[in-house]
C-alpha cells in the first residue's frame, strides 16, 4: 500500500494545469461582468476562448494578468494561487500578455519595443545584455528588417507580430493572446497562426487564445464559449459544431 504514495504525488504533479480558474466573479462597479467562470489550461496546450463582442473575454484575460481584481474566485498558476500578486509579479513568474489592439509604442523603434519585453524577466534578465534571441526572427522574419523603424509606422499585421514577439522576450510559460487576428489581412493571419503553433512546438508553452477567426480557433486543442460573462459551452475543437460556430463566432 505504501507504494501508492509516491505514485499519487507523481500523478498530481504531472497533471497540475498551467492555469486553473475556479468560480471567478468580476464586477465593473455594480455591473456583474464575469460569472462563476471555471477554465483550465493544461500544460503545453492551446485553449481558445470564444464569444461575441462584449461578453467579457478581455475582462477575463485582464483578471488573469492582474490588471483587474475579481470579487471572488481563485486563479492558480502552475498549482500556486496568484490572486494576491501584482501584474508585474505575474509577468515575472511567466505569464505573458498580448493585449487586444497590440499596444505597440508608436514613437519607439521596433527594437526598443522588443527590449521593453525584457522587463517581464525581472531578476531573470541577463544584466545589460539587450539582445534579441534569434528565435524571434525565425518566427517573425519581417521584424529583422525593421528593427530601426518606428513602431507606429508598421502595418497592423506587423504590429501584431511585434506585440507577440515582445511578449516572448519575457520567456513566458503561459501566453495570453487577445484577438491577435482582429483587423488583419488574411495572408498575415496565416503567418500569425503558424508562428503561434511553432512557439508551442519549440518552447512547450501553454496558450490561452481569445479568437474569432474560425481557422485559428480550430488550431486549439479545446474551446470554451462565453456568453454574458459565463462559460456556457466547452469541448474539443475537433468537435466544434456548426451551431456553436454560429452562436459564438462572428463568421
Ligand atoms: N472600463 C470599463 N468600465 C465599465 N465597463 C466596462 C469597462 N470595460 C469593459 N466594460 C464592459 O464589460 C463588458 C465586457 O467587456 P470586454 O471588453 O471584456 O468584452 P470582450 O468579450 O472582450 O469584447 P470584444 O469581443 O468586443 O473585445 C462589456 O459590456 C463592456 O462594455
Ligand atoms: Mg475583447
Amino acid at each position: 500500500m505504501t507504494t501508492t504514495v509516491p505514485q499519487s504525488i507523481h500523478q498530481q504533479s504531472s497533471t497540475t494545469p498551467m492555469l486553473k480558474i475556479s468560480g471567478l466573479n468580476f464586477y465593473y462597479g455594480e455591473s456583474h461582468i464575469l460569472r462563476d467562470v471555471d477554465l483550465t489550461v493544461p500544460k503545453g496546450q492551446m485553449i481558445c476562448l470564444i464569444g461575441r463582442n462584449g461578453v467579457g473575454k478581455t475582462t477575463l484575460l485582464k483578471n488573469i494578468i492582474g490588471l483587474l481584481s475579481p470579487r471572488s474566485g481563485a486563479i492558480a498558476y502552475d498549482g500556486q494561487p496568484i490572486n494576491s500578486l501584482t501584474a508585474d509579479n505575474r509577468a515575472r513568474i511567466g505569464i505573458g500578455y498580448v493585449p487586444q489592439g497590440r499596444e505597440i509604442i508608436p514613437r519607439l523603434t521596433v527594437k526598443e519595443n522588443l527590449i521593453i519585453g525584457l522587463e517581464a524577466l525581472g531578476k531573470r534578465a541577463p544584466k545589460a545584455k539587450k539582445e534579441i534571441p534569434e528565435l524571434i526572427f525565425e518566427l517573425f522574419p519581417v521584424l529583422k528588417t525593421m528593427l530601426s523603424r518606428m513602431g507606429g509606422d508598421l502595418s497592423g499585421g506587423q504590429q501584431q507580430q511585434l506585440s507577440i514577439a515582445r511578449a516572448l522576450m519575457g520567456q513566458p510559460q503561459l501566453l495570453l493572446l487577445d484577438e491577435p487576428t482582429e483587423g488583419i489581412q488574411p495572408s498575415i493571419i496565416l503567418d500569425i497562426e503558424n508562428a503561434v503553433r511553432r512557439i508551442i512546438e519549440t518552447t512547450g508553452i501553454s496558450v490561452l487564445l481569445v479568437e474569432q477567426h474560425l481557422h485559428f480557433v480550430r488550431q486549439a486543442d479545446y474551446y470554451y464559449a462565453m456568453q454574458k460573462g459565463g462559460i456556457v459551452a466547452s469541448g474539443s475543437t475537433e468537435q466544434l459544431s456548426n451551431d456553436v460556430i454560429q452562436e459564438f463566432l462572428a463568421v
